[in-house]
């Protein structure tokens, strides 16, 4: 299985802190945004990495991560969103990197405590389709929000005023290769973008959609008060360890 972070977008949640650089090369605790999902990509054993970028300071991330050997990577790939289309019209990129193969989609801005490695070795199995990890959280109306029915998943709200149940869909996305044909054929929802939520739906309509519950704490490092939590908990776990 091949790995793609999403880096792209402009961090307007952060400005001015994102005014002269990327939201991903932002500091969390110790370390620069982007290398923890990068850290959690390698962990689960996937060598083979795009990250797609976006903005005025794209070479700022060849200058950080040149050719990841840091990261014990052979290389890195990396490739260039134009605009900020959405989260799917980034991964959209990656259609030529992918060729064929299972991907692991990770946004950038999200941190994890835990693996991802039995969710990989579980998709791997899986015959087709996707694989989501949701997390049980305070506040799912930033989220993509799952519906239940019957304990089955039956839609994907994203970021529903008053959401159907506690969980958010975490930015950890396992996708087949007909992930490509599903984003190309969406269309930009109210906000101009073409949303991951959307290729999700897409999944659950041909019933091929998994779902498990991520294990240790998650959170994304977006906004101002997600950022201060990051940091917090990445330099509360490290005091552990
Ligand atoms: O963090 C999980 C959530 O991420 C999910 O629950 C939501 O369903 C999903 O839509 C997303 O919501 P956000 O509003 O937090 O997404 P955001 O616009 O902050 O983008 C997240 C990452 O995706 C960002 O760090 C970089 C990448 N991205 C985003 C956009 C809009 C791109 O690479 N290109 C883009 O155009």
């Amino acid at each position: 299985m091949k790995g793609v972070i999403l880096a792209g977008g402009t961090g307007s949640r952060l400005y001015p802190l994102t005014k002269v650089t990327n939201k991903h090369l932002l500091p969390v605790y110790k370390a620069p945004m982007i290398y923890y999902p990068l850290w959690t990509l390698v962990h689960a054993g996937i060598q083979q990495i795009l990250i797609v970028t976006g903005g005025r300071n794209a070479g700022d991330f060849l200058r950080l991560l040149s050719n990841g050997k840091e990261f014990g990577l052979k290389h890195l790939n990396y490739t260039y969103q134009e605009g900020e289309g959405g989260i799917a019209d980034a991964l959209r990129l990656a259609e030529d990197f992918a060729e064929g193969e299972k991907i692991c989609v990770l946004l950038g801005d999200n941190i994890l405590e835990g693996s991802i490695k039995p969710a990989a070795d579980n998709f791997e199995r899986q015959p087709q389709g996707a694989h989501i990890l949701l997390k049980e959280v305070a506040n799912p109306e930033r989220f993509g929000v799952p519906v239940f029915e019957g304990g089955r998943i039956v839609r994907i709200e994203e970021k529903p005023a008053h959401p159907a149940s506690r969980f958010a869909v975490t930015g950890v996305y396992f996708y087949d290769s007909t992930v490509f044909q599903k984003a190309n054929q969406l269309k930009p929802s109210h906000r101009g973008e073409l949303e991951i939520t959307d290729v999700n739906n897409a999944y659950l309509q041909e019933g091929t959609l998994t779902h498990s519950i991520l294990d240790g704490w998650w959170t994304d490092a977006g906004t101002f008060e997600s950022l201060r939590s990051a940091t917090n908990l990445v330099a509360d776990t490290s005091a552990k360890i």
